[in-house]
C-alpha cells in the first residue's frame, strides 16, 4: 500500500476536483466530498443512492471555517470545548451567506456539522479550502462501513480512492444534538446523553425516531444486514444466528457476542462488523438477545431497532 501522505495528497486532489473519497473517522468511514460545490454533493447523494431530502453532515476541522457557514451560540461552545473533536453532530441555523451548496442540507435553514477526531481525515480537511459533506459510506439502507474492507464492499471501484484509516474507534455514528430550539437529541450515537447532561445539567430527551421527522435519515428501514433481524429473542430459530450482548452459550457456530466482558464501548465497536459477518456466513436471518439499555447501549438498541423495522 502506499504511503499515506501521498494517499492524502491525492485524496485533495480528488476532492479538489469535486470528486468523491471515502475518509475514516473515528465512528464510521464517510463517503466525502466538497461541501460547497452542488456537483460533488450531488455526487454523493448518486453513488449513495440517498433521496435528496435526507441531508448530510458537514465535517470541519476549524472552528472559524465552521462560523462562516453557520450561527453558533453558548452550548454549542460547551459542548463543543468538552467533546470536540469527536463523535457530536450539532443540528445549528445556516448562515444566509455561507457558501454551502443548497443540496448538502437538502434545501432547510439548519444545518448538521461535526468535527471529526480521525489523524488522517483531520491531516487532509487542514490542508483543504472547504469542508467535506460526508454521510456514512454505504449505499442508503445499508450497514455502515467500519473499515477499509467494508467500503470497499459497498462501493468497489465507483469511487477512486478510499482512506485507509484501519477499523473505526467508537464503531457507531455520532450522536446528533439539535441546538436550533429546545435542546434534544435526534440519535443517539458515540457520545451518551448521560455525558450530554452532565456538561449541560439537564435533563435530555431522545426524540422517538418513529415520530421524529427532525432528521428524516431517522426515520424507518436503516442499518439493514441485508437479512431480517428479530429483537428481544431468548433462542435462535433454526438457521438462526444469534447475537448477544455477552457471551453466554460456548461452542455453539451460530451464537455471537457483542463483547466478552460486559464492556458498552467494545459492544458498540464491534456490532456492525458482527452483523457484516453473520451475514457473510450464510444464516437467513439474526435474532438478537436483549442489550442493556444505557450508555452507548442506547445508540446499539436504536441501530437495531431500524436493522429490524419493516
Ligand atoms: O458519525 C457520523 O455522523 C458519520 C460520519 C461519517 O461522520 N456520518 C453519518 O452521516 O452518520 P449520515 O448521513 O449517515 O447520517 C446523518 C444523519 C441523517 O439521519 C440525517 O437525516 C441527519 O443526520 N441530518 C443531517 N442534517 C440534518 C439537519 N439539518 N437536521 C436534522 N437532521 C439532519
Ligand atoms: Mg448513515
Amino acid at each position: 500500500m502506499k504511503n499515506i501522505h501521498s494517499n492524502i495528497e491525492r485524496a485533495k486532489k480528488y476532492l479538489t476536483n469535486n470528486d468523491i473519497v471515502a475518509i475514516p473517522t473515528e465512528t464510521v468511514y464517510g463517503l466525502a466530498g466538497n461541501a460547497y460545490s452542488n456537483k460533488a454533493v450531488k455526487k454523493i447523494f448518486s453513488l449513495k443512492k440517498r433521496p435528496l431530502k435526507n441531508p448530510l453532515i458537514v465535517h470541519y476541522y476549524r472552528i472559524k471555517d465552521l462560523k462562516q457557514d453557520c450561527i453558533v451560540n453558548e452550548t454549542f461552545n460547551k459542548l463543543y470545548r468538552k467533546f470536540c473533536p469527536g463523535p457530536l453532530t450539532f443540528v445549528l441555523n445556516k448562515k444566509k451567506n455561507s457558501k454551502l451548496s443548497k443540496y448538502v442540507n437538502a434545501n432547510k435553514k439548519t444545518i448538521a456539522v461535526r468535527f471529526p477526531k480521525n489523524k488522517i481525515t483531520q491531516n487532509l480537511l487542514s490542508k483543504l479550502n472547504f469542508p467535506l459533506a460526508a454521510p456514512s459510506a454505504n449505499i442508503s439502507t445499508r450497514l455502515s462501513p467500519v473499515k477499509f474492507d467494508d467500503v470497499k464492499e459497498e462501493f468497489g471501484n465507483k469511487i477512486k480512492l478510499i482512506l485507509d484509516g484501519g477499523k473505526t474507534k467508537i464503531g457507531l455514528e455520532s450522536t446528533i444534538v439539535d441546538l436550533t430550539n429546545k435542546i434534544s437529541i435526534l440519535r443517539p450515537g458515540g457520545i451518551t446523553i448521560e455525558q450530554l447532561e452532565k456538561v449541560l445539567h439537564r435533563k435530555l430527551k431522545l426524540k422517538n425516531f418513529l415520530k421524529n421527522i427532525k432528521s428524516p435519515g431517522q426515520l424507518g428501514f436503516h442499518y439493514s444486514p441485508g437479512i431480517p433481524v428479530r429483537l428481544n429473542a431468548k433462542y435462535p430459530k433454526k438457521n438462526e444466528a444469534f447475537l448477544q450482548f455477552l457471551s453466554k452459550t460456548k461452542n455453539k457456530n451460530n451464537y455471537f457476542a457483542l463483547t466478552k466482558n460486559g464492556n458498552m464501548r467494545e459492544a458498540a465497536k464491534n456490532l456492525f462488523s458482527i452483523l457484516r459477518l453473520i451475514k457473510k456466513k450464510g444464516y437467513s436471518s439474526i435474532a438478537v438477545s436483549k442489550i442493556p439499555n444505557k450508555g452507548l447501549g442506547l445508540a446499539i438498541n436504536d441501530r437495531l431497532k431500524k436493522a429490524s423495522y419493516k
